[in-house]
């Protein structure tokens, strides 16, 4: 059967752009037709300046909106990172075999190191290794895709460089797995700047839409979004970004094509209504959802503990035999009490 993989980071409030370019994905279509595991990766939110009572604020809340999403944890394993050793565990091996210049060439690691920098603060070196610990999330499970958003792609293809290199160097160890990604939407960009990612931990959240915002808000940020100069409606996203924003995420919400759906448009005012309300219907009854099991936390809590105890078993003897090709001293097994020397 094949094994997914995916996770989504707890460094921000789950945006618009997390939904239809991921989670959505994982919960309406890849639980239904593989192994799936999906996890908080609260490690990763480690790696830029963090708040301690936030980051674990954030990973319970984002665990909660997965489970709001739909992922039902009778179908697929929903859960936290640092729960499960094996993640830092193999991130270890793979920077032994990862190098240096192919880190620093990740344009994620230049863009956020260049903001921390700027911003006059210091970039954590776990920023920098950040891919190699994505790489062993995936590897560590032998999943066979990876479904993520278009930011990723590059992440993934590292994994999949790692996956074969170690293979080649130490025997076949691990699955070159694969990213895949939503056919509309796999790149939601912000409303208020629609030449950059819609992301979490933008300064002003003008152009963001959360899962949690409350109807109200959400026509607000979509009504006020950056439209372009010339008040046609056409699907371009060289020329007209923002309306090509505004037309997948239309797409994605209402289902569709978003060249298509231009034709249906005259006007931006009316494009920008017909988003706001497909926005507010797709997030309802997540946010419903989510108002009921944040009023059960020990739910969710078990939830993710059964989670991290089948997600362990998956991943301890992939981890371990990692451990062993690359020619580490396996401990010697444990005997009876008193074994041999007794
Ligand atoms: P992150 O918030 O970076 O942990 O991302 C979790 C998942 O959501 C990853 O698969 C990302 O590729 C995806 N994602 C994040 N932001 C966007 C966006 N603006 N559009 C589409 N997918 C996104
Ligand atoms: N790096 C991913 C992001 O920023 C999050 C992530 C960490 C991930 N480990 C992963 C995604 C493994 C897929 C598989 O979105």
């Amino acid at each position: 059967m094949t094994r997914i993989f995916s996770g989504v980071k707890p460094t921000g409030h789950l945006t618009l752009g997390n939904y239809l370019g991921a989670v959505r994905g994982w919960a309406e279509v890849d639980q239904h037709r593989a192994d799936a595991l999906f996890c908080v990766v609260d490690l990763h939110a480690l790696t830029v300046e963090h708040d301690p009572a936030r980051v674990r604020r954030l990973s319970r809340q984002a665990a909660t909106l997965l489970l709001a999403s739909g992922l039902d944890p009778e179908r697929c394993t929903v859960f936290v990172q640092s729960h499960v050793d094996e993640h830092a565990r193999l991130s270890y091996l793979l920077e032994c075999v990862a190098t240096d210049g192919e880190m620093r060439r990740m344009i994620q690691y230049k863009e956020k190191s260049a903001l921390e920098r700027a911003r006059g603060g210091s970039v954590r070196l776990s920023l920098l290794t950040y891919p190699v610990l994505m790489a062993a999330d995936i590897l560590a499970y032998g999943a066979d895709e990876v479904p993520v958003g278009e930011d990723q792609t590059q992440h993934v293809e590292l994994t999949r460089d790692l996956a074969v290199r170690f293979n080649q160097r130490y025997g076949h160890t691990f699955t070159v797995p694969r990213a895949t990604r939503p056919e509309v939407a796999a790149r939601v960009m912000d409303l208020q700047d629609p030449t950059s990612k819609m992301g979490k931990s933008h300064e002003s959240g003008a152009g963001i839409v959360y899962l949690l915002d409350e109807p109200d808000a959400v026509r607000k940020k979509v009504m006020r979004a950056v439209t372009d100069s010339g008040g046609e409606v056409v699907y371009d996203r060289g020329a007209r970004p923002g309306v090509a924003n505004l037309l997948e995420i239309l797409a994605a919400c209402e289902g569709g094509d978003p060249e298509e759906l231009s034709g249906a448009y005259d006007s931006y005012g009316t494009l920008k209504k017909d988003t706001a309300e497909a926005v507010v219907e797709v997030l309802r009854p997540v946010r419903e959802r989510h108002k009921e099991l944040a009023a059960d936390p020990a739910y969710v809590e078990e939830v993710l503990r059964a989670g991290a105890e089948r997600a362990r078993g998956m991943a301890r003897p992939t981890v371990d035999a990692a451990y062993r090709a690359i020619g580490l001293l396996p401990p010697a097994a444990e005997g009876p009490a008193g074994g041999a020397r007794g």
